[in-house]
């Protein structure tokens, strides 16, 4: 009868086969065509019947178990190079970069960096909210209950209606109440692209307890595309709520903020009485700009007024839909189109090359990315 005790030798060969070349050569050797495994197989053919039945399990018992010998010990192979390799090419992301940098920083990004340093050193925090949004956060809760016409102004795009349920369908009371938010479970709101930064006001207000003074820069949407607009741009929403908060604090900050933005202390403000659903009073601020050259540039008053943001203080219904007793607490909000703060300071004249992604554009308006912006050295980098 043959002697299979041989075989043990190879399994301790497999267990110490230092690299993975030589586990492969042990591997043909034993279990390849002309492998000393395969030739026992092929013996057992010859054997007779008493022998196979002893013979036979003991073969295919030494075959399963080189088999997961050689398998094992692959796994540590392969596991070992590949921590080598790991290891040899390691790179350390926080040393400075030495090529140089293909893309550069947005413009609009940029300028929501500066933004949030600006607002950070007057106490504001950055508040985010979702860019698909329901009804009643983006309207219904801001005084824009659904037969308002503001609602049509704003080329909403919806999302096809989900399947309602019998809470979806109440408006606004007839007591001329806003209604209270759709509540999470089983109900399925009307859905939409955010139109405005302005649910943002009502996300905070619902979430945090006043005081509250934060930033919401964000992407909006709108059905709106030509040479100044594009469906998808950019809003900045202030909002404070305090106790004693007056015209008077809204008028400060924003010449504060626009005088750092701009860099410029001759910055003059206009405010003119206007109409939005979710301030009483409400004002549009114009900024004064003087001619250089036949260019305008923000600063002074000489060359006339440009429109750059809407503001007014919080109407007591919104304060009232986030669950506040507007007697107590007042405030105010703005908001302000982002691309164009954007393209005043910077100088761009298209709206559209924003979004086109093209990287000599980016060259030539981008920013690097190592230029952060900071109040004590020039947000304007
Ligand atoms: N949400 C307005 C818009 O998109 C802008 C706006 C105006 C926001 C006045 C405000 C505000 O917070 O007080 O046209």
């Amino acid at each position: 009868m043959s002697d299979l005790t041989y075989l043990e030798s190879y399994l301790h060969q497999v267990d110490a086969a230092p690299d993975l070349t030589a586990l492969e050569v042990l591997r043909v050797a034993v279990l390849g065509k002309q492998g000393v495994l395969t030739a026992e197989l092929k013996k057992l053919g010859q054997m007779t019947a008493e022998e196979r039945v002893v013979i036979g399990p003991l073969v295919h018992q030494y075959r399963a178990e080189l088999t997961s010998a050689i398998a094992t010990r692959k796994a540590a192979l392969d596991a070992a190079a590949l921590d080598a390799r790991l290891a040899g090419e390691r790179l350390d992301m926080t040393l400075p970069v030495d090529a140089p940098l293909a893309g550069t920083i947005h413009p609009v990004s940029q300028v929501m960096d500066e933004l949030a340093e600006i607002f950070a050193d007057l106490g504001f925090a950055v508040a985010t909210g979702p860019e698909i949004e329901d009804d009643w956060h983006n309207f219904t809760a801001l005084n824009i209950p659904e037969s308002h016409p503001a609602r049509a102004m704003h080329d909403t795009f919806y999302f096809e209606p989900q399947a309602r349920t019998a809470r979806d369908g109440q408006g606004p009371s007839s007591d001329g109440e806003l209604g209270s938010p759709p509540a999470g479970l089983g109900s399925s709101p009307r859905m939409l692209l955010r139109t405005h930064t302005s649910p943002v006001q009502i996300r905070t207000m619902l979430a945090q307890k006043p005081p509250i003074r934060i930033i919401a820069p964000g992407r909006t949407y709108r059905s709106d595309s030509d040479a100044t607009h594009t469906p998808m741009f950019h809003q900045v929403e202030g909002l404070v709520i305090d106790k004693g908060i007056t015209l008077g604090h809204l008028k400060w900050t924003l010449e504060t903020f626009l005088k750092a933005f701009f860099e410029r202390d001759d910055i003059v403000l206009r405010l003119r009485p206007s109409y939005f659903p979710f301030t009483e009073p409400s004002a549009e601020v114009d900024v004064g700009y003087t001619l250089e050259k036949g260019k305008r540039v923000i600063g002074g008053s000489g060359g006339g007024w440009m429109e750059v943001l809407g503001s007014g203080m919080v109407h007591p219904r919104v304060i009232a839909a986030c669950g506040l007793d507007p007697d107590e607490w007042q405030g105010f909000a703005f908001g302000c189109g982002i691309d164009r703060l954007a393209m005043l300071k910077y100088g761009m004249d298209d709206l559209r090359a924003f979004f086109d992604g093209d990287i000599r554009w980016l060259k030539h308006y981008g920013f690097s990315a190592l230029d952060v912006p900071t109040l004590s050295g020039g947000v304007g980098a």
